[in-house]
């Protein structure tokens, strides 16, 4: 065991797994005046940590598990920041081994939400806590601030919020940071959380395709666009680092570096996961699913290049034939509808998911703990809290008077932007498919009458009548008769 700086005799939290993750939130308690026990499998990380970082606050470094589990203070508090999977249940196994009854293992990673469920019940077989905490804002976050969504048992928060609260990020003096929910809560709403920067994303990626190829703006001058809109209503991390990156240039070539990215987005699984839980729990998320499908077929590249070689017809390609500084003032309009839809089907996923599993999520910690730190940062998240502070039980976000308000000033821009990107031959599909949503939930008859009366046609599935009550079918290979069943 080595220790750093003037440290106290016991540390107050430990971390686990020293990559960049798991070394700056270590940095973190450091510097908010914790001391921090330390310990990664492979000893160079933790010397390195030390070496380079060691001066910013107290660590107690170990180089085995029982040593690390002996410099914590009890209650023991250990985060693990190890890749999601096989490596966290091998973590999990030797700390629940070398703790004692009423210590807390947190898992900090992208865990899947009922790998968490399963953990959390066996680690309380054996008379630990555990608590899956979702951890948002990449690097920058874990160092200076992250937002964190910790699930697992009341009591445990008890003893862990005061220490998490020392190093979330804080907006207007609240820390964003607070007990989410029982077992998996924490795990799932940050997996909702990744779905909806999945969707954010894509949703200013066709924004930005918009302006380029449809109005034929160059990187830097989108880049203006974007900064501008980051004081407005769009204000949000991810506006802000769009027009840092477009207006990046390739230090090789000096070309806008955004054209010289391979465009095959990648992804490690949780936006994938948001979406099949959507599909599992019935709620219709569709930006984020479509967010998805975009990912993946980004890097369908054998298929996109086979359909490029003129393979495929256009029809009739339009010109953009609007004045240019109305279209970027419709596509910003767009891009605000479509994600206000985003957020809008994340929170019922929380609700469904929170419904399914009793969590008791409140939808306005997240609207408040999601205000900093976290990718998905955004001024308007003010708004949702306010939204639900009026109504908590609001049927869907876009319901709330204030965005309807809003809504009435982006829904005709934002049909043109669909229009215009139809006939210009430039892919919108979140864009296209959550006014599709948006349409649908307007609509006084949707075509699912017709679908019933298919299913009943070929497999006597029944369907309900908007008249009475009770299920009935038509005897279609008979006499056509109406039987109630
Ligand atoms: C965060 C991020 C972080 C990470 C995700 C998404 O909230 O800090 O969501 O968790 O960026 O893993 O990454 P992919 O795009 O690779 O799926």
């Amino acid at each position: 065991m080595t220790q750093s700086a003037e440290k106290t005799d016991l540390a107050q939290i430990g971390v686990v797994g020293l990559a960049v993750m798991g070394s700056n939130l270590a940095r973190n308690f450091a510097r908010n005046g914790n001391t921090v026990a330390v310990y990664n499998r492979s000893p160079e990380k933790t010397r390195a940590l030390i070496s380079e970082h060691g001066d910013e606050g107290a660590f107690i470094a170990s180089e085995n598990v029982e040593d690390f589990v002996a410099s914590l203070e009890r209650p023991r508090k250990a985060i693990i920041m190890v890749k999601a999977g096989a490596a966290t249940d091998a973590v999990i196994e030797q700390l629940t081994e070398a703790m004692d009854e009423g210590d807390i293992i947190i898992d900090g990673g992208n865990a899947l939400f009922t790998d968490t469920i399963r953990r959390e019940k066996e680690v309380a077989a054996k008379g630990r806590h555990f608590v899956g905490a979702g951890i948002s804002g990449g690097e920058e976050g874990a160092l200076n601030g992250p937002s964190i969504m910790p699930g697992g048992p009341a009591e445990s928060w008890e003893t862990l919020g005061p220490i998490l609260e020392s190093i979330a990020a804080n907006v207007d003096g609240t820390p964003c940071v607070t007990h989410i929910g029982p077992d998996g809560a924490g795990h799932f709403v940050k997996m909702v959380h990744n779905g909806i920067e999945y969707a954010d994303m894509q949703v200013i990626g066709e924004a930005y395709q918009l302006l380029r190829y449809g109005a034929g703006m160059e990187p830097a001058e989108i880049a203006e666009v974007f900064r501008e809109w980051n004081a407005g209503d769009l204000d949000s991390y991810l506006i802000e680092i769009t027009a840092e990156v477009l207006a990046q240039k390739d230090p090789e070539t000096g070309a806008p570096l955004v054209d010289v990215i391979v465009d095959a987005a990648g992804q490690k699984g949780t936006g994938r996961w948001t979406a099949i839980n959507g599909l599992e729990l019935g709620v219709p998320i569709t930006g984020i699913a479509e967010s998805v499908f975009a990912r993946a077929l980004s890097s369908a590249t054998a298929q996109r290049a086979a359909a490029q070689e003129g393979q495929l017809p256009s029809g009739t390609i339009a010109e953009l034939n609007v004045d240019k500084a109305e279209f970027v003032e419709d596509v910003r309009r767009a891009l605000y509808a479509a994600k206000l839809i985003a957020y809008s089907q994340g929170f019922d996923e929380i609700k469904a998911g929170s419904e399914e599993f009793g969590w008791n999520v409140d939808p306005r910690d997240l609207a408040t703990i999601w205000r900093g730190g976290c990718i998905i940062r955004a001024k308007f998240l003010d708004r949702i809290r306010e939204a639900y502070d009026n109504n908590a039980d609001l049927p869907a976000l876009i319901l709330d008077p204030y965005f309807k308000g809003e809504l009435e000033n982006l829904i005709d821009p934002w049909r043109r932007v669909v229009v215009t990107a139809t006939q210009l031959g430039l892919p919108v599909p979140v864009f296209a498919s959550s006014l599709s949503y948006y349409d649908s939930l307007r609509a006084e008859r949707l075509p699912a009458a017709l679908i019933q009366g298919q299913r009943d046609f070929f497999g006597a599935h029944t369907f309900k009548r908007v008249d009475r009550e009770g299920t009935f079918h038509i005897e279609w290979s008979g006499d056509r008769s109406l039987t109630e069943m």
